[in-house]
């Protein structure tokens, strides 16, 4: 049984299947009957899905769910969330209508600014490559200036570029530190671009500079590319409200307060409780990063960075009560683009950005930020009182039903029944087994 192959990726669609389920699957029907299901019966559809990506031979769904009542700014939003956990857009939808009716989110861009780098390697007298450099950056400004016209029309472009000697940290090692404007785009192929054109006028213009006496001694670029870590391109996302409208049951407002500051700065000094706890924030992050057709992985490796930049890694969201005022936010690096990639060519991208009013970069930011923010709150609320199990297992009922084949009037019966008891996998099992008896 081969399970290498050469030239696979020029294969057809239906060879490919064929290969793939006749090397990796005993039943070869089964395994391509599921591959599939999943095929849209809207050809057009699925080929666009198709040339997404290389290889692909079939779609992987993830549910599209929505959080309607988010009050963000004085305006009303429903938040499109596509994610797999059973509970976090139903604990995004309770953040959301308790803030409703404590007057909303507040959320404002702090910065938009992003980083791209060219990597040299040189060898020769660091003064020598400054003056190079002097003479190379009008030159590399000048070059960029067919990628940079359209920026520069809708108010973006390369906001600064200098040389930075890094040769304390690496030997020989200095580089290209540029910082762009990006407006409504991600930016990512801008920003690469440029970066491999800045790369292209240095190798060009370092034979004929003067004190680089030969070959030897100009500089080597090593790699063009932009930062994923964008910690001035940052936004904040704020609820406050008095410690009285806190209270939770039979739990008082002060004591809810007390206990929920405790959880936050817990989490701003422990890097084991952080990272969950940030965890929980990027559930509500990556979930409308998602469904808007933004890169996550950018942006988790983006907000990672950022929890950890004082040299510890620590929460992200922060807490502070004075004089009565509970007052809870987030501060995150979010490069977001509300134009390019996918933004106009994935169906439910579209879909998601419209169902937001069709917003600027900047509009997004502040919504996916007030995501996270929302996220968090309600998994301390629920970690600080209840415990997450409770809400988490409810959620996860459906899942574990589904998984015993339960039916529909199996459900209907066992839904209610485990509104007040614990879910667990065996509970809800010895229930059905017991219902089938
Ligand atoms: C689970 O996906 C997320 C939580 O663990 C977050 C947290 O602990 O704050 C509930």
């Amino acid at each position: 049984m081969s399970k290498t192959i050469s030239g696979f990726s020029k294969l057809s669609k239906n060879k490919k299947i064929d290969w793939i389920v006749s090397t990796y699957f005993p039943d070869s029907n089964e395994a391509k009957n599921i591959i599939k299901q999943y095929w849209s019966s809207d050809e057009k559809l699925q080929k666009l899905h198709d040339e997404f990506i290389e290889n692909t031979i079939t779609n992987y769904y993830l549910p599209f769910g929505v959080a309607p009542n988010f009050l963000i700014n004085g305006h009303p939003y429903t938040i499109p969330m596509a994610i797999e956990e059973s509970s976090v857009v139903a604990a995004a939808s309770k953040a959301a209508k308790f803030w409703l009716e404590r007057g909303g989110f507040k959320a404002e861009v702090i910065s938009t600014k992003k980083i791209g780098q060219v990597h040299i390697i040189y060898k020769g007298s660091g003064e020598a490559l400054f003056s190079f450099f002097e003479e190379l950056k009008p030159k590399i400004l000048d070059e960029t200036k067919p990628l940079t016209k359209n920026m520069e029309k809708r108010g973006g472009g390369i906001l600064s570029v200098k040389l930075i000697d890094k040769t304390s940290e690496l030997e020989n090692y200095y580089q290209i530190h540029a910082e762009f404007d990006t407006r409504d785009a991600m930016g990512a192929n801008f920003i690469n671009s440029c970066l491999e054109s800045f790369a292209n006028t240095l190798r060009r213009e370092a034979k004929t500079f003067k004190q680089f006496e030969d070959e030897t001694i100009y500089p080597k670029v090593v790699m063009s590319i932009l930062s994923n870590y964008v910690p001035e391109c940052l936004v904040r996302a704020e609820v406050s409200c008095n410690i009285d409208l806190l209270q939770e049951g039979e739990i008082s407002g002060q004591e809810f307060c007390e206990r929920f500051v405790q959880a936050i700065k817990i989490a701003e000094v422990e890097p084991y409780r952080a990272v969950t706890h940030n965890k929980g924030i990027m559930n509500g992050i990556d979930a409308v990063v998602l469904a808007t057709g933004n890169d996550f992985r950018a942006i988790e490796a983006g907000v990672h960075a950022y929890a950890s930049k004082s040299g510890q890694y620590r929460s992200l969201t922060h807490v502070n009560v004075e004089n009565n005022i509970f007052k809870f936010w987030i501060e995150v690096p979010l490069a977001l683009g509300t134009i390019g990639g996918l933004t106009s060519l994935h169906p439910l991208v579209k879909l998601s950005l419209e169902m937001l009013h069709r917003p600027n970069a900047e509009e997004l930011m502040e919504i996916v930020a007030v995501a996270g923010l929302a996220q968090n709150f309600a998994a301390i609320k629920s970690l600080v009182t209840t415990g997450i199990q409770k809400g988490h297992m409810k959620m996860h009922l459906m899942n574990i039903l589904n998984q015993f084949g339960a039916t529909e009037e199996e459900k209907s019966i066992l839904i209610p029944k485990f509104q007040d008891i614990h879910v667990s996998h065996s509970a809800v099992s010895e229930a059905l087994n017991k219902m089938r008896e």
